[in-house]
């Protein structure tokens, strides 16, 4: 996730672009840039660093110009540098543009470019779109068909600023899949990733949907579609968000804005690992002593990946707590051993050690990382990203189901490098992972039903949360949410040792979060459900079985998919429980007590 935006009017440029940055540094903190443009000429500066950091090194508040564009980088493609921060240009210098979102086939479009004599200077997916637009302007000469041209070759997510020298009124602000506003003032517009970037200056706007540009001058807006050109017809809206809420964008905590954002950071996982996800699963396939390590929420999404792995490539992982591998594991470690690290951070102290150990004793090591260029990333053999963007809240949810994401289509590959699955369940199961960022969209209109439920039991002091299979991570996270933001006490346990003892527990009213799925186990679930209620527990059942609504106190409504699929939306309405239980116990969801965002000892 990066931030980006635009400005033409008859201010300086830099300044607004500069405080909208500040603004947007939220979505991005490695790196920042600017271009303005005065007289046919284009100004760049850029480099790494906060926005504060950049703006007094290179001085950005000096630059000339009344129309530009900037961005503030969370690196995906290509290490936070100077060069790999944006804009990006062209070979002619007189395109250049700033992007967010991910272009999934930029490394064929940059073989075919460079074939052509293109030069590239940086590591970065869009350089491959200031190319493009040069390449069909050359057999157009007319900008905004070459615009359309080029970008309706991109596979992925983008959203794009974009300064033309050869058209000195204009801007061109481009959305697919990523966000983009635009601001519309008097004698003046903007554009940003988010409103707050622009909202000093107006409050009126029009929010572009996907695969729609704008071409904007100081006096004049338009909006049309990419495949045809043809206008469309965009609605002014007003905004009537305090500063503060815009940063959030409208939401009340972070919390809850990055678990609404869930469906479009799904979308950039998986398009960002379509292409590498079949390298790293061949340089894996052959190793049968695997281990999976990480801590927290990101050990749930290990244990998830146990599952995955068990059912579809047929391994067998061992999946430990990074604080514990290192004692229990050292011996058996070798060169013979995968060891997948999973981190949101990449700074995790005990999962960075449990990787130096496995590097020292000669294993190969998969990182699935949030964070580009975060330590992990520099100690791993190989690593995939999670493509989530910055996390602001404490509390990870984002960027635990990007990672399950990842693992379910490492999974997916691995079985297919190794003939493990049928091709067709395969390739069922990559068409229903396409479908769970939309399956998740409909899940977050529980959101409210969900603050009801949290209305009725926001005085109880204990929950239990059962599942079984591959929903047991799911309950472990559930009742890891509810613990770290709401604190209640909560447990997470395999349905089956219900009744080894914790059913001792369960009396009057005490709620239990039944994860049910239809799927293998689901009819000992029914049972541990019966086992539950005859004690009085409140069963709030999540599952798409009639059989499920019928003995369920609470009946939470899922999508009907297959289990290996479940994992990712099951978590969200447990991510909108704990929420909700939270802010109507009084506490600040975004900075729970007694834990960093990133724990860096051990
Ligand atoms: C829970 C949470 C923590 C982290 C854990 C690992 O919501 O945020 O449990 O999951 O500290 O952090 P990373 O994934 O950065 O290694």
């Amino acid at each position: 996730m990066c931030g980006i935006i635009g400005y033409i009017g008859e201010r300086r440029a830099c300044e607004v672009i500069v405080k909208g940055l500040k603004r947007l540094e939220y979505r991005g903190y490695d790196s920042v840039g600017v271009v303005t443009e005065e007289n046919g000429k284009l100004y760049i500066k850029k480099g790494v660093g906060s926005v504060d950091e950049v703006v007094e090194r290179l001085n950005l508040l000096d630059m000339p110009g009344n129309r530009g564009v900037g961005h503030t980088r969370w690196a995906t493609h290509g290490v936070p540098n100077d060069i790999n921060a944006h804009p990006q240009k062209d070979c002619t210098g007189k395109i250049a543009l700033v992007h967010n979102g991910i272009i999934e086939n930029f490394a064929e479009l940059k073989k075919e470019l460079v074939e052509k004599g293109h030069t590239f200077e940086s590591d970065t997916d869009t350089e491959v779109i200031a190319h493009l637009i040069e390449e069909e302007l050359k057999s157009s000469g007319n900008f905004e068909e070459a615009l359309r041209k080029a970008l309706l070759k991109l596979k992925g997510s983008f959203a794009l600023g974009i300064v033309y020298t050869g058209e000195p009124d204009r801007l061109y602000f481009v959305r697919n899949e990523s966000p983009l506003v635009l601001g519309i003032g008097d004698g003046e517009m903007f554009a940003a990733s988010d409103v707050p970037a622009f909202l000093e200056y107006t409050n009126k706007v029009v929010f572009l949907d996907d695969m729609e540009y704008a071409v904007v001058t100081k006096d004049s807006w338009v909006v049309k579609r990419l495949e045809t050109g043809e206008e469309v017809e965009k609605e002014v809206k007003t905004i009537d968000w305090t500063l503060e809420m815009a940063e959030k964008a409208g939401f009340p905590h972070f919390m809850l804005k990055e678990i609404f954002e869930q469906p479009r950071v799904l979308r950039d996982a998986i398009h960002g690992n379509a292409k590498v996800i079949r390298d790293v699963a061949r340089e894996i396939a052959n190793y049968s002593k695997i281990f999976i390590v990480a801590m927290g929420t990101s050990y749930h999404a290990a244990l998830t990946g146990k599952y995955l792995l068990q059912r579809l490539a047929k391994k067998v992982p061992i999946v430990e707590d990074a604080s514990e591998f290192r004692y229990e594991f050292e011996d058996l470690i070798d060169e013979n051993s995968l060891v997948i690290a999973i981190t949101q951070s990449g700074e995790t102290a005990d999962t960075l050690a449990a990787m130096k150990l496995a590097k020292r004793k000669g294993a190969k090591v998969l990182a699935i990382v949030n964070v580009v260029g975060s330590m992990a990333t520099r100690i791993a053999d190989l690593t995939l990203y999670t493509h989530a963007g910055p996390e602001i809240g404490v509390a990870a949810t984002k960027t635990y189901t990007t990672q399950l994401a990842v693992l379910t289509m490492l999974a997916i590959e691995l079985a297919r490098t190794l003939g493990t699955a049928e091709e067709e369940h395969l390739k069922e199961l990559e068409e229903g992972l396409r479908r769970v960022p939309d399956l998740v969209e409909g899940i977050l209109n529980l959101s409210e039903p969900l603050r009801e439920l949290a209305e009725e039991l926001k005085d109880k002091q204990n929950f239990f949360y059962i599942g079984r299979g591959i929903d047991l991570p799911t309950a472990l996270e559930g009742a890891l949410k509810l613990k770290e933001i709401s604190y209640i006490h909560a447990e997470g346990l395999s349905a089956g040792e219900l009744k080894h003892g914790p059913l001792a527990l369960i009396e009057d009213g005490v709620p239990v979060v039944a994860i049910a799925p239809n799927g293998r186990t689901f009819d000992k679930m029914l049972g541990n459900i019966e086992e539950a209620k005859a004690r009085g527990a409140h069963v709030i059942a999540l599952g798409s079985s009639e059989r499920l609504e019928e003995v369920s106190d609470t009946f939470i409504r899922m999508p009907d998919l297959d289990e290996i699929l479940t994992p990712i939306p099951y978590i969200v309405p447990l991510q909108l429980l704990a929420y909700h239980l939270a802010v109507l116990r009084g506490n600040d969801p975004d900075k729970p007590r007694n834990l960093a965002k990133s724990v860096t000892v051990e």
